[in-house]
């Protein structure tokens, strides 16, 4: 079988990025690089793109698959967190526009290598970047119940966190938890779906996504990479970005409803004092989410959520 990445509600991302020839864009998660070849396609014959990807092996593809845009493609390794040093030591430090695409992509989920996947399989690893942090597997073994079930609850929403954190460390006291088919099954056992109801997602789903937001520290990229990113706009220049759930979601949007209105005051405070100024209008009101012809084509864009904004004068 052949593993590829189609793009996430592409004409709807290219529509509110809206990349002009001879314009500087920032893909902060080129993945497949299914993004970046559009941007760079609509931005000929001029315009520049800065595609970052943490996942050294994104990075890599990437620079196979669009080696035909020369320079007008400039690939870095690197987290969206650290975008303030990144893409002005890049030449990109003032931009029109930028886009982040969260998450993981299909190349990843069926890496076997890197147990990102309850149906891949293979070493629970987990990290975007082996080269930074501890993997999956390391929390599963040092944590205790309490703290598994904080990680499961906060980072995954998950119902049953208390019930499979112990079952985790009643099992590891016989063998490690550190493979991706070992978890998943003793999430089903903790969690065993009802027979009747056809699920809508698999039990393990939100173990694993916990387990993935905590080992990247997602959701504290997010926020240092979002704020990085409106420092780089230029006037006129746009933010887009596609999330996958819910805690990514409502980061993004507290973000740029803080952004569209600048001032921080206090709601009581008769008069502002913090001085900020709004840097950001919406272009999405409220948001966009795919259209179910791409959902039945591409079922990993069914949690997508657009929102874009632009960069004004402030
Ligand atoms: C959904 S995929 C992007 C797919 C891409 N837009 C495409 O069209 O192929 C998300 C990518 O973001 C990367 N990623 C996730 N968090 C990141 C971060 N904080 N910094 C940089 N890259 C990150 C992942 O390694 C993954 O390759």
């Amino acid at each position: 079988m052949q593993v590829g990445h189609s793009p996430v509600m592409p004409d709807q991302v290219m529509q509110s990025l809206a990349p002009a020839p001879g314009s500087l864009q920032i893909d902060t998660t080129v993945g497949g690089g299914g993004h970046t070849e559009r941007i760079l396609e609509a931005a000929s014959p001029d315009g520049r793109v800065l595609g970052l990807d943490a996942d050294p092996a994104a990075i890599a593809r990437v620079a196979e698959r669009l080696g035909r845009f020369g320079d007008r493609l400039v690939l870095r390794q690197a987290n969206f967190r650290e975008l303030a040093e990144v893409a002005p030591a890049a030449g990109f430090g003032a931009v029109d526009g930028a886009l982040f695409d969260l998450g993981l992509s299909s190349f990843q989920l069926v890496d076997r290598d890197r147990g990102f996947g309850f149906r891949a399989g293979g070493p629970l690893d987990m990290r975007f970047d082996t080269s930074r942090g501890v993997p999956a597997s390391d929390l599963l073994a040092t944590l205790d119940a309490d703290e598994l079930a904080a990680l499961f609850r906060r980072y995954g929403e998950e119902p049953a966190a208390w019930r499979i954190a112990k079952a985790i460390v009643e099992a590891r006291r016989a063998a490690p938890v550190d493979s991706a088919e070992a978890l998943a099954e003793l999430v089903e056992r903790v969690v065993p779906g009802n027979p009747r109801h056809k699920r809508r997602i698999h039990p393990a789903t939100r173990v694993f996504q916990a387990l993935r937001i905590a080992v990247n520290e997602e959701l504290d990229a997010l926020e240092q990479g979002l704020a990085a990113a409106v420092d780089l706009l230029r006037p006129g220049g746009r933010l887009v970005v596609l999330s996958y759930h819910s805690l990514e979601d409502r980061i993004v949007k507290r973000f740029l409803q803080a952004e569209r209105r600048g001032c921080t005051c206090p709601p009581e405070a008769p008069v502002c004092v913090c001085g900020k100024q709004p840097r950001l209008r919406l272009v999405t009101r409220p948001s966009l989410t795919p259209t179910p012809e791409e959902i039945e084509a591409n079922p990993r864009a069914r949690s997508a959520r657009l929102r874009a904004a632009e960069r004004l004068a402030a």
